[in-house]
């Protein structure tokens, strides 16, 4: 390792190779200290070809590496695992010119989802993905687990905003399609393959992106449904608004602790509702009109200005309210909007009496962040429980905060065994010797795949 690190110092500059316990701690933990692992080294190369020759080098010394963004992520994906190479890419911090005519950014692979967004909207214009980490989560990390966030009703995962990519492949190649054009059919379309793919084909350096009209006039709703299929039963109407932003869903229990944690009074009293959705409108012309007649009908608070932007605030903070409790078990699944309930019902029934359910999530999707505090003995069973509700509702295990090391065992339950052998086939053609991120999204070859 001493002569690894030596290459790696000459490689990247001996500034930016850490190798202290205290240097290293800030990139050994995830946020939530949910998922930590340990690295004997962090390299934070400064360009693509320093990341080159940190792949290369890691190669010949037979270590592996695992790529980091913003560390955000949710499902232990970007923590160092077996004494792998911890490599950041928080220098690739470079934000390019707004492109005006064809309403595009390239970004570093470092640069914050806040960043972006203040840039693109200092151009009359708007990054679409967003979610409450966009301070930290960082572009690389959102395009490595095809983010999702609050606005995907409107304008898609990150998927839909990736024009391109700039990327490393395991062999030190540098794959450069930054040109964007939103027209081309010479082939399938690289970049897209690396949308999702969690570090595991090669490692993201830039991305050229999709920008959206900024709609600078809003207006948001919190409405009390009693049970979540009322909720879901707005969705046909919500879907109408011409202006419709995000359509979030707050159980009672997230409510409560988002407002508490934030020492505010909820908009809304918790007692008594079943459901609570969080309707967001943006446009260029004032949407409150619009809002104030869907709120003729149900029970709600309308918010604009300051009113709006606390309503987002206690959104936003749900995460970390959670994770001031305790350490959750964290499930991110979704269903067809129409099973909803009976994905809800199932994870009700697999949580021990005494552990906290606190459930939120994206509801236009189908999106339910499940969250268990306390479940003890049982947190293995919950999960089980839950993943297989989403399976057999006609959902997924993932919906945006990708496989990680949290869920590889039921990657192929959910995709089954053609879909596997296709993504194996690509992971060995692309990185043969298992270089880049091992034991995230795809099992380790040598490990059976669990079906519990
Ligand atoms: C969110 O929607 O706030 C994020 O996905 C984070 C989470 O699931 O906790
Ligand atoms: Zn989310």
């Amino acid at each position: 390792m001493t002569a690894l690190v030596d290459v790696l110092r000459f490689v990247v500059g001996p500034d930016h190779v850490l190798t202290d316990a205290d240097m290293r701690a800030g990139y050994e933990t995830d946020w939530l200290r949910q998922w930590h692992g340990e690295t004997p080294c962090v390299v934070r190369p400064g360009t693509s070809e320093e990341v080159a020759g940190v792949l290369r080098a890691c190669a010949a010394a037979g270590v592996a590496v695992v790529p980091q963004g913003g560390n955000t992520g949710l499902v232990g994906g970007s923590v160092p695992r077996n004494g792998a190479v911890l490599l950041s890419l928080q220098r690739f911090n470079r934000l390019g010119p707004v492109d005006p005519l064809a309403m595009q950014v390239t970004a570093g692979a470092g640069v914050t989802i806040e960043a972006l967004q203040l840039r693109a909207r200092a151009a009359g214009l708007d990054f679409a993905v967003d979610w409450g980490a966009r301070a930290t989560a960082t572009v690389g990390g959102a395009v490595n687990t095809n983010a999702g966030g609050a606005r995907v009703v409107r304008f898609g995962t990150m998927r839909a905003q990736v024009m391109g990519l700039e990327a490393v492949l395991a062999d030190g190649s540098v794959l450069s399609q930054l040109g964007g054009l939103p027209k081309e059919t010479a082939g399938p379309h690289l970049p897209s393959l690396l949308v999702g793919s969690e570090g595991t084909l090669a490692v993201v350096t830039a991305a050229r992106l999709r920008l959206v009209p900024w709609y600078r006039s809003t207006a948001a709703a919190l409405v009390a449904c009693d049970s979540l299929v009322h909720a879901v039963s707005l969705l046909p109407r919500l879907r109408q608004l011409p202006s419709l932003d995000a359509v979030e869903l707050l159980m009672p229990e997230a409510l409560s602790i988002a407002c508490a944690h934030l020492g505010v009074a909820a908009p809304l009293s918790p007692d008594g509702a079943g459901a609570f959705v969080l309707i967001d409108c943006a446009a260029h012309l004032d949407p409150t009109d619009e809002l104030a007649e869907l709120l003729a009908d149900v029970q709600g608070v309308l918010a604009v200005g300051p009113q709006r932007d606390l309503l987002l605030r206690i959104r936003d903070h749900v995460t970390i309210a959670i994770g001031a409790r305790g350490v959750p078990l964290k499930l991110d699944v979704a269903v067809p909007v129409q099973h909803l309930d009976r994905l809800l019902r199932r994870t009700q029934a697999a949580v021990p009496a005494g552990a906290e359910l606190v459930v939120f999530g994206h509801l236009a999707e189908g999106n339910l962040h499940i969250n268990v505090l306390g479940a003890g003995a049982a947190a293995a069973d919950v999960r089980a429980a839950v993943l297989l509700a989403a399976i057999e509702l006609d959902g997924t295990i993932s919906a945006e905060h990708g496989i990680g090391v949290a869920k590889t065992d039921w990657l192929e339950r959910l995709k089954g065994p053609e879909a596997m052998r296709a993504l194996r086939a690509i992971k060995d053609a692309l990185d043969p010797t298992g270089l880049l991120n091992p034991g995230v999204l795809l099992p380790p070859p040598s490990t059976p795949t669990a079906f519990t």
